[in-house]
């Protein structure tokens, strides 16, 4: 029978791949939780107008990306293809923003795009996110950059850059907008890119063809359009991002792939990883909430794409951290039944244990406990048992030290607590 295989263009993880993903993952959290952002678990499918109306029309996102079905109550259902939208359509469902502001949240799963597949870039992918809604201030667009910045510090990433641009305020880009229809009515375009350029003229700084990008090149540029207001804002922004040390470059040209940045808008990029170098991306979004029917609230937040950290991770050569595998593995003699209830008295006392099943000869459970990539080994057979003495092995060194039974969680616990004091 043929084999079944995953659907094309998604990403999954599985051992021992997955080990170094979730890494990713807790670390990209742990910087969010350790900032005071607090969980959110929403659904991965939404009302499609949500995104319609959240994302915008005139983006490739909605356009062509979204995964939208009709459920069998006949409502058009869509896969979410980003988590800005569903985080403020949950904020105004729950009445969040009528508590203590800002509302800080992060959330991690998997989101949904119907785009080519290629190295990098799937058609389910992870990320880690968080949204902080109610303030505006510059104190928190730099908060918020600091939360990735610090945690792709503490991933060891070296070779990425933060690229930041601001879209100013409405007035901006009312002037802006003005100006730049006004060039783009002065150029030739085809049918389907003026209908695009109509519902949104940025998005033409998206466009790959090289006479639209030439185009382009010429036009007019936003950053030369701020209001004072929005000059101080973006002054400040870097201002205080130089002061917490953070290094960064302004790009003018930037073009989020979302329609409701307003403010400082920024992209992590990654430098050894092609095409898809995005490992991250955010920005202001002052009238996303009024557009979603909720009051007129600024946010601000990022995506941070946990794939492309891991693919960026590998790039740069860097291993899993130690001490995040198991801390033991116990080759029983015999029946196992003791070496089972030892494994279960360790793990309550928070040592990861892991053991050899089935009647392996000591041979081939010495070989899985090399496997598995534990820091210590024990041999349990009935001398151990009725001398209540093991002798501890330490799998990288070969050093064998004995331990009495009773003394081997506290041995350990010391043993991973050293551990983490000298890495
Ligand atoms: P985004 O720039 O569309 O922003 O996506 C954020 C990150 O998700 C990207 O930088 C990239 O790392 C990852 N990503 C996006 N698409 C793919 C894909 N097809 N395959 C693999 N990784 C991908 C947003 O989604 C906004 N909701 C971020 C945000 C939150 N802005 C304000 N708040």
């Amino acid at each position: 029978m043929a084999k079944f295989q995953a659907p094309k263009g998604v990403s999954e993880y599985v051992p021992d791949r997955s080990s170094h993903f979730d890494y990713v993952r807790s670390t990209l959290i742990e910087s969010a939780v350790v900032a005071g952002y607090q969980l959110v678990e929403l659904p991965v499918f939404e009302d499609t107008e949500l995104f319609a109306r959240g994302v915008g029309e005139s983006t490739d996102v909605v356009r062509k990306e979204m995964y939208t079905f009709e459920d069998r109550g006949g409502r058009s259902i869509t896969l979410r293809p980003e988590g800005t939208a569903g985080v403020m359509r949950a904020v105004i469902e729950h009445n969040l923003d009528r508590g203590q502001l800002p509302v800080k949240v992060y959330y991690s799963g998997a989101f949904f795009r119907a785009e080519r597949p290629q190295a990098g870039r799937y058609r389910q992918f992870y990320q880690v996110g968080i949204e902080a809604i109610g303030v505006a201030d510059p104190r928190i667009d730099v908060e918020v950059i600091a939360v990735a910045e610090r945690a792709f510090r503490q991933l060891g990433l070296q070779n990425y850059r933060l690229e930041i641009t601001s879209l100013g305020d409405s007035l901006t880009r009312e002037n802006y907008l003005a100006d730049l229809r006004s060039y783009i009515s002065g150029v030739s375009l085809d049918e389907e890119t003026t209908a695009r350029a109509s519902l949104n003229p940025l998005r033409l700084f998206d466009d790959k063809r090289p006479e639209v990008k030439d185009l382009m090149s010429k036009a007019p540029v936003l950053m030369d359009y701020l209001t004072p207001e929005s000059a101080a804002d973006f002054a400040k922004v870097q201002e205080l991002l130089s002061m917490i040390g953070i290094d960064f470059v302004v790009n003018n040209r930037m073009v989020r792939g979302l329609d409701y940045y307003t403010g400082t808008a920024f992209e992590f990029v990654h430098n050894d990883l092609g095409a898809q170098s995005g490992i991250g991306g955010g920005g202001r979004y002052d009238g996303l909430m009024a557009q979603l029917g909720g009051q007129e609230l600024s946010g601000i937040g990022f995506g941070l794409g946990i794939d492309r950290i891991l693919l960026a991770r590998e790039a740069e050569g860097l291993a899993l951290p130690d001490g995040l595998g198991l801390d033991l593995y116990i080759v029983p003699l015999g029946t196992g039944d003791e070496a089972l209830k030892i494994s279960e008295e360790l793990r309550l006392r928070g040592i990861r244990v892991d053991l050899a099943f089935g009647d392996k000869a000591l041979k081939g459970a010495m070989k899985s406990a090399d496997k598995s990539g534990a820091r210590y080994a024990i041999v349990l057979g009935a001398d151990e048992i009725s001398s209540g003495v093991v002798s501890l092995k330490e799998m990288k060194s070969g050093e064998t030290t004995s331990v009495t039974l009773s003394a081997l969680a506290n041995e350990l616990i010391e043993r991973i607590a050293n551990l983490g004091e000298n890495s």
